[in-house]
């Protein structure tokens, strides 16, 4: 096993839920991928961090627009983080009800819970950035229980 192999092993240990990082290119055309590369930064002022592979052609817009959001998915929503991670852009949306808050971001309308950013800074890391977001508003959080990515699986859990 090589090192990379053994380090993405060890990582699939650390349950993480499930987001959909979503914004917009040049002509507006919406744009989002399955991320779980989610980290709270900070209280003051409120920071979010999402890490992004150089190799998503999300990447550019997202730079160029300087917004996101990102939307949690719940445990019925394994489907979506399928589609967000494989098929191309324009089917990723087909169904599904967005709306937009303060920056224009989409925001996926059946999330467990949602933030809309701005990017705050980017941080290079290797093979990915660090896109850090100051959030302009949040909400959600009632509902369904979270999707939780845990060994390259899809489950759930209820603390
Ligand atoms: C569970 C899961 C988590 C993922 N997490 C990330 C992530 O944190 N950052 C990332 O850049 N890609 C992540 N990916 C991969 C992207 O979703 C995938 O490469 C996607 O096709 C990129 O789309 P794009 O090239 O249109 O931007 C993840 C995929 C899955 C299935």
């Amino acid at each position: 096993m090589t090192d990379q192999e053994r380090f993405r092993q060890v990582m699939g240990h650390f349950a993480t839920g499930v987001a959909v990082v979503t914004g917009r290119d040049g002509d507006g055309q919406t744009l989002g991928f399955t991320a779980n590369a989610v980290v709270s930064v900070s209280l003051d002022p409120l920071l979010v961090l999402v890490g992004v592979d150089h190799a998503s052609s999300s990447l550019p817009a997202l730079r160029e627009s300087g917004v996101f959001a990102l939307s949690f998915l719940g445990a019925s929503q394994k489907g979506l983080a399928r589609r967000f991670a494989a098929e191309t852009r324009a089917e990723r949306f087909a169904g599904v009800p967005i709306r937009t808050e303060e920056t224009g971001a989409p925001i996926l309308e059946e999330a467990l819970a949602w933030l809309d950013c701005r990017v705050w800074k980017e941080v290079e890391a290797g093979d990915h950035l660090l896109l850090i977001g100051e959030v302009e508003r949040c909400g959600g959080g009632e509902g369904e229980e979270p999707l939780v990515f845990y060994r390259g699986a899809y489950g759930t859990v209820c603390p």
